[in-house]
């Protein structure tokens, strides 16, 4: 057990068919920090998340949360410990207006959430409840959106949306996979700004291909291969390490952008 880290793997590893997606990975951060995972395609980086929020269970190794081990706890549990993710593809309902998407999430896992039967009668345009959604979609800049069709949204715009589904889940840990990928370069300097600004009230872990944008948000860089970890520390050391590299040579843009 370790006193102050938020959440830790110990020997976290996962197979599939004899692929080993997730090998061995002994990862463990402090509450407060934000890390960036990167890795080439097929690395293990959403396999990882996936370990983390209870999506999959692991082979072999365990998950701690807050020193509490979590390796079979189920992925709805999770959430209500406050370990919160986005997905790689962005995952919001897109038949439901935007506001309710967060209405359902908010009643779902808010506080007085107490049995199924109370999440089907309660009224999900309760004033308490479309505040605390109004807020939400205030933080990430779209809250005039709030009465679209969500499949009427830009997909910057569902990426916002899920990211405010996710904070309006309290989390304690949030847990950010690609959430650049397919945003233009303005959409991306909106939700890194965003991300930077509430970074100080959580953990962090980013997984992102833009090197030269997570380097803005994290002090502390993870480097995924072949479902290992193999390089973790401050971005500038990692960058220049020579495996990670020879795992990059030729397959990324990032490693040629000066931190
Ligand atoms: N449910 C699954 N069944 C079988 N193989 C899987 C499963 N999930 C992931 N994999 C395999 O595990 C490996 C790691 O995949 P993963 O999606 O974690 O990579 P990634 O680092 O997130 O890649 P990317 O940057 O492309 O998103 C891949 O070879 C993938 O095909
Ligand atoms: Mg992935």
């Amino acid at each position: 057990m370790s006193a102050n880290s938020i959440i830790e793997t110990k020997k976290a590893t996962i197979q599939f068919n004899g692929l080993t997606a997730v090998d061995n990975v002994d990862f463990r951060m402090q509450a407060g920090e934000a890390v960036g995972i990167i890795g080439p395609n097929g690395a293990g980086k959403t396999t990882f998340f996936n370990l983390l929020t209870g999506l999959y269970l692991p082979t072999e190794g365990n998950i701690l949360f807050a020193g509490r081990d979590i390796t079979r706890v189920p992925p709805y549990k999770r959430v209500t410990l406050g370990i919160i993710r986005t997905f790689q593809l962005v995952s919001v309902f897109d038949s439901l207006p935007v506001i309710d998407n967060l209405a359902l999430s908010t009643i779902r896992f808010g506080e007085n959430y107490g049995s199924k039967w109370k999440f089907f009668f309660t009224d999900v345009h309760g004033e308490k409840i479309m505040k605390n959604c109004l807020d939400q979609l205030d933080v990430m800049g779209i809250s005039d959106k709030a009465d679209l069709m969500t499949s009427e949204l830009s997909y910057g715009d569902k990426r916002k949306l899920e990211i405010a589904v996710a904070l309006s889940l309290n989390p304690k840990i949030l847990l950010l996979d690609e959430p650049f990928a397919g945003l233009s370069d303005q959409e991306i300097t909106e939700v890194s700004v965003i991300i930077n600004k509430v970074k100080a009230t959580l953990s962090l872990v980013i997984i992102e291909h833009k090197i030269s944008r997570i380097v803005d948000i994290v002090k502390r860089l993870c480097v995924m291969h072949e479902g290992r970890l193999i390089a973790d520390g401050p971005p500038e050391q990692v960058l220049s390490d020579a495996t990670v590299r020879e795992v990059y040579w030729g397959k990324e843009e990032g490693l040629t952008c000066s931190v």
